[in-house]
């Protein structure tokens, strides 16, 4: 660092008659965490010295040289060997000084064309198109890891809730098939919104475009972009990619909140539905018998993270004037944090999900208290030629008079059933059985077993 003052001129001009003090630059330099944008700066940085040697503004020779010393500094990179510099600011300045140290002329030539403003927006998003597509992948292991704890529980009753009171008896295998359709929703919001990341900012230079003979459509090509950014400003200055992921990320996290939310419910030992094997959870220091659903817990805390680095992007750009500003810095750790928060969660859960060891008789026991069959009995009388709302009043007697004796509808005898509605005959015991329950909701969407089945076999085919 002895020479700071003459490598930092260096990157942009001698204009300056004095160095920025050790405040300032901490204050300024993003090269902390920018450092992780280094693959795909490399990555654009190689397909912008090919367009620039194919047109003719740079040399082949110069071309060469380059492809060689970025090679030099990835292994470098790779290695943990690479210095990093303060002095330099951020990663790009860190990189193109690294690349002149190695290959002279050929290196300061690089920038010809180019500004950091478009190189950034680049890097970002060549860094995020790949995120997202580990993402994805993640997000179809997780729907799987769903199906398959269903395809074991499609028989296996519990309580369905409205309000947290006991509803009406679902499956497990539905209950979780409801997570598997707002994780799908989430995948096709993903692939949806990549489309838009996947455009070339490359080109626009500083803000205007660029003097040079530029070829943008071939930088694209050699970067798998699907089209450029049509407007040289708004290349340079939109990060409304970044905050449409954010926003995906956030309805990610609040389904895996919800999701954590009836892990941590399902474990209290006054539920118990299920348990989560140990490596999910820890103990308490003081209280022995304790064994705390952490991870979900932490799942749950973590979607006021993701929700507020969404905020925050917005709050970034609300008042920034065209093109690109230094606020745009601002961008990354919040996207670097929802990137990395969401992909643990998602590796986290795919195990989780796996090891969920769930109480069928527990689930049981609870869908058999609470007159989970009450609406069966009433849609019951309806069949029978009652109308919906009679129907619903004679079993809310019928509930009331169980209810005070502390005993289930089915365990009235069929003498004191008919005091409800002598419509009522001895085929009532069927309906008022969960297994029952659960059969009779045959339609796509609903809980009988052979739905349920029919619903995991059509989501295993869509993700195959
Ligand atoms: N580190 C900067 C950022 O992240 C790169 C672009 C800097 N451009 C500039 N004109 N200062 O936004």
């Amino acid at each position: 660092m002895s020479n700071s003052l003459d490598r930092k001129q260096e990157a942009w001009s001698a204009r300056f008659n004095e160095p920025v003090s050790e405040i300032v630059k901490r204050y300024t330099a993003s090269v902390g965490f920018d450092q992780r944008l280094a693959d795909a700066d490399i990555k654009a940085s190689l397909a912008h010295a090919q367009m620039l040697s194919e047109r003719g503004i740079i040399t082949n020779a110069d071309f060469n040289a380059i492809v060689e010393g970025m090679a030099r500094i990835r292994a470098e990179i790779d290695h943990g060997a690479f210095v990093w510099s303060i002095d330099l600011e951020d990663v790009h300045l860190n990189i193109e000084r690294r690349l002149t140290q190695l290959v002279g002329d050929a290196g300061k030539r690089l920038h010809t064309a180019r500004s950091r403003n478009d190189q950034v927006a680049t890097d970002i998003r060549l860094w995020l198109r790949s995120e997202i597509d580990e993402q994805l992948k993640l997000l179809r292991q997780l729907q799987k890891a769903l199906l398959d704890q269903a395809g074991r529980h499609e028989q296996t009753v519990m309580p369905g809730f409205t309000h947290l009171q006991v509803a009406q008896p679902i499956s497990f295998a539905h209950h979780l098939l409801a997570y598997v359709e707002m994780f799908s929703r989430d995948e096709s919001r993903l692939c949806d919104l990549r489309r838009r990341v996947n455009r070339l900012p490359l080109g626009a230079a500083a803000l205007p475009g660029t003097s040079f003979p530029i070829d943008r459509e071939r930088v694209a090509a050699l970067l798998d972009f699907e089209g450029l950014c049509e407007n040289s400003l708004d290349a340079v200055s939109d990060r409304d990619f970044a905050i449409e992921y954010c926003a995906a990320a956030s309805l990610i996290a609040v389904h895996f909140s919800r999701l954590s939310e009836e892990l941590v419910l399902w474990m209290s030992p006054n539920i118990a539905f299920i348990d989560l094997p140990d490596r999910f959870c820890t103990g308490s220091s003081i209280m022995p018998q304790k064994k705390n659903p952490d991870v979900p817990e932490l799942a749950r805390g973590k979607t006021g993270r993701v929700v507020g680095h969404l905020m925050g992007l917005l709050m970034l750009m609300k008042a920034q004037p065209l093109a690109y500003n230094k606020d745009n810095q601002e961008d990354k750790e919040p996207l670097f944090d929802t990137v990395d928060t969401i992909t643990d969660s998602l590796r986290i859960y795919i195990d989780l999900i796996a090891g969920i060891m769930v109480r069928e008789e527990r689930m049981r026991e609870a869908a058999g208290r609470g007159y989970a069959t009450a609406t069966d009995l009433a849609d019951y009388l309806v069949r029978k030629g009652m109308a919906f709302r009679d129907a619903h009043e004679a079993v809310a007697l019928a509930v009331r008079e169980a209810d005070r004796e502390g005993i289930d509808l089915s365990a009235l005898s069929l003498e004191r059933l008919k005091e409800f509605s002598n419509l009522i005959e001895d085929d009532v015991y069927q309906v008022l059985s969960l297994e029952g329950s659960l059969a009779a909701r045959n339609h796509v969407g609903g809980t009988a077993p052979a739905a349920v089945l029919a619903a995991i076999a059509r989501h295993q085919k869509r993700l195959a």
